[in-house]
């Protein structure tokens, strides 16, 4: 049931923190991360020297920030494939590497067919997911269940953040296994503090980006740039504006922007841009700062997401949305709920169904 909320979407994001919250519960033990369901499992990331991520949609992306924080956590090399390309494609893989697959409803043929593929060529397989009992997980070696509770609506938002936290908790516990991690206390505060900013950016952005999504509402095409682990939060931010608001939007590394989608911008061009804090890397803040600068300068429409305090972003920004302090692998999961409401409310001064989009189902049961 709705709750009294306008859309089971609405009522999704707002159990953000809750999914959160639910899926670090009984997995950090003594300042580190245990999974309890890996028990026993250490030859999974000790017997392998890589690791591929397969997924698809929204779940692939929350996959690519996992890329990010396991390489960096656990020096393990990792690859994010989407699951129909890896099954299709003859991909080089066998016990020396491990599959992690992430599905919320565990009964995506693609993804399902992808495990099947990697076990029957003698790789080991882990999925992350968020139904109990589905199929994916039954024909996994070992499972790390999200608790993000039921998803109703067909774009995925309460799960998208149970996935990048699961990841975070994975990274964490295969970098303790391995003996690669270092400093991993000042992680697990980082984990533990995320749902309460979660519950911050809701209650101090909601009205905001409303706002803006309504000024918005005869917009023909958005775009998102994002550099490091805010890059797939801009491919998240342009599927999820794709799916329900049916507006033309496209996520890019900032750093392509001269490669070429920088052609695109005209004036008027709305254009998100997710800055990572400058406290994690001067340099890479720097980057973004500069690519805000080149858009401005041809007259896009700035939206910029940035950590309090930083004030390098204003002179060049339409609209601040703010994000609280939080380590680098944790941003994503903040910086994707402005993006979540924008396009939901965009949908909603559309008159569109947001629960609902056309053409589009929960679980993608067929190939
Ligand atoms: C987007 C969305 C889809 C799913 C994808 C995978 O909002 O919901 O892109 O993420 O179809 O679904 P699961 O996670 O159930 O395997």
């Amino acid at each position: 049931e709705k709750g009294g909320w306008p859309s089971f979407m609405a009522k999704e994001v707002a159990e953000e923190p809750e999914a959160v919250a639910n899926t670090i519960r009984g997995r950090v033990r003594d300042g580190a991360v245990v999974i309890p369901e890996l028990d026993g499992l250490d030859d999974l990331f000790t017997g392998i020297n890589r690791i591929i991520i397969t997924a698809c949609g929204t779940a692939s992306y929350a996959g690519l920030v996992g890329k990010y924080a396991l390489e960096h956590w656990a020096r393990i090399p990792v690859d994010v494939e989407l699951a129909h390309e890896f099954r299709y494609r003859d991909p080089v893989i066998g016990a020396d590497t491990l599959v992690v697959s992430i599905s919320q409803s565990g009964e995506t043929m693609d993804t399902l067919m992808a495990v099947k593929y990697a076990r029957e060529r003698g790789a080991r397989t882990l999925s992350i997911c968020n139904t109990q009992g589905a199929t994916i997980p039954r024909e996994s070696d070992a499972v790390v269940y999200t608790h993000a509770g039921p998803e109703v609506a067909v774009a995925s938002t309460k799960a998208f953040v149970a996935q990048i936290t699961a990841l975070l908790l994975l990274g964490l516990h295969v970098g303790r296994v391995r003996g690669s991690l270092e400093d991993g206390a000042a992680s697990v505060a980082e984990l533990e503090a995320l749902p309460a900013k979660l519950a911050h950016v809701l209650e101090s952005e909601q009205g905001h980006v409303a706002q803006l999504a309504g000024w918005m509402a005869d917009t023909r095409s958005v775009l998102f740039l994002g550099r490091h682990v805010g890059y797939p939060i801009a491919l998240e931010g342009a599927l999820k504006l794709k799916e329900i608001s049916y507006i033309h939007a496209e996520g890019f590394a900032a750093g392509e922007l001269k490669h070429g989608p920088i052609a695109l911008i005209e004036p008027g061009q709305p254009v998100f841009v997710i800055v990572p804090s400058p406290r994690h890397s001067a340099l890479i803040h720097a980057k973004v700062v500069s690519n805000i600068q080149e858009i401005r300068a041809r007259g896009a429409r700035v939206i910029v997401v940035a950590e309090e305090g930083d004030a390098a972003v204003l002179p060049f920004a339409d609209e601040v949305i703010r994000i609280p302090l939080a380590g680098a692998f944790f941003e994503p999961i903040l910086a994707v709920i402005p993006l979540q409401i924008f396009a939901m409310a965009l949908a909603t001064a559309k008159g569109l169904d947001v629960d609902q989009p056309r053409n589009l189902a929960k679980s993608v049961t067929v190939e």
